[in-house]
């Protein structure tokens, strides 16, 4: 049985003190949350203050991204040592919006996740494709070559620590959802691709979150898909209330 994983995105929202309001709000929602991992991703600005509210709880922190240099003259750029220090497990990496407007590539993705894996966090690799590329009938290929991208040179053990966002471009706050079929059938594609990469034992182990648009109204059609193992969530992880919601339907499956 693989955990559902409900991570939030917070992207470029929220100034430091309304963080650590935000992280403490979550805090106290999911107290009883059992069986659902629950993952928040402030700023790099705001990460080492949500650090000590989440510390000793049962929600994890993740940053939005990390270069893969261990220092440096990298001006803007922080360090997986940095990220590490404050307790952070999960580090997003590969999401559209660094892929479309900051020149994220397969190969900096894989660099990421590589530096990522090395001292011992957690990548959420995000993939997805444009719509274009959807209506043109290169989904597969996109998916496909994305993922033999960021995996390339990882092992299989490596392989397992890792999780998958699949996050339709075309979603991503748009407030268009992919249906429980559209996400599910490419999920399901998604794995087969890691399948033939690692084999059935990796392929079915490791969890595929789906992005784009999940709300407290359809994370539970979303979640109760076979190959949907959590959600990364947007805008409706700004709001506690709305957060706990998709988490209370992953806790509920
Ligand atoms: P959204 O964002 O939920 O606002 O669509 C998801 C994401 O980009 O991770």
């Amino acid at each position: 049985m693989r955990q559902y994983i409900i991570a939030g995105n917070w992207k470029m929202n929220k100034t430091v003190s309304e963080s650590v309001i935000l992280a403490k709000q979550i805090v106290d929602a999911v107290k009883d949350i059992k069986n659902t991992e629950v993952v928040i991703a402030p700023t790099f600005l705001a990460a080492a203050k949500v650090a000590d509210v989440v510390k000793g709880t049962n929600v994890k922190l993740a940053v939005q991204d990390v270069h893969w240099k261990d220092q440096g003259a990298f001006t803007g750029k922080v360090s997986i040592d940095m990220v590490k220090e404050i307790g952070a497990e999960y580090v997003i990496i590969g999401h559209s919006e660094q892929r479309q407007y900051f020149h994220e590539t397969e190969e900096s993705v894989n660099l990421k996740v590589k530096k990522t894996l090395s001292a011992g966090l957690k990548p959420i690799i995000c993939i997805g494709e444009t719509l274009e590329q959807r209506n043109g009938g290169i989904l597969e290929s996109v998916l496909t070559t994305q993922i033999e991208g960021a995996y390339k040179d990882l092992s299989a053990d490596e392989a397992l620590k890792t999780v998958i966002a699949y996050e339709p471009v075309w979603a991503i706050g748009t407030g268009v959802v992919a249906t429980d079929e559209q996400a599910q059938d490419t999920q399901a594609f998604v794995r087969s691709v890691m399948k033939n990469i690692y084999g059935e034992s990796v392929s079915e182990a490791v969890r595929i979150q789906y992005g784009g648009s999940m709300k407290p109204d359809n994370a539970k059609g979303l979640l109760a898909q076979k190959d949907i193992d959590g959600g990364l969530i947007g805008g409706a992880a700004l709001k506690s209330d709305s957060f706990f919601a998709i988490i209370a339907a992953a806790e509920a499956q």
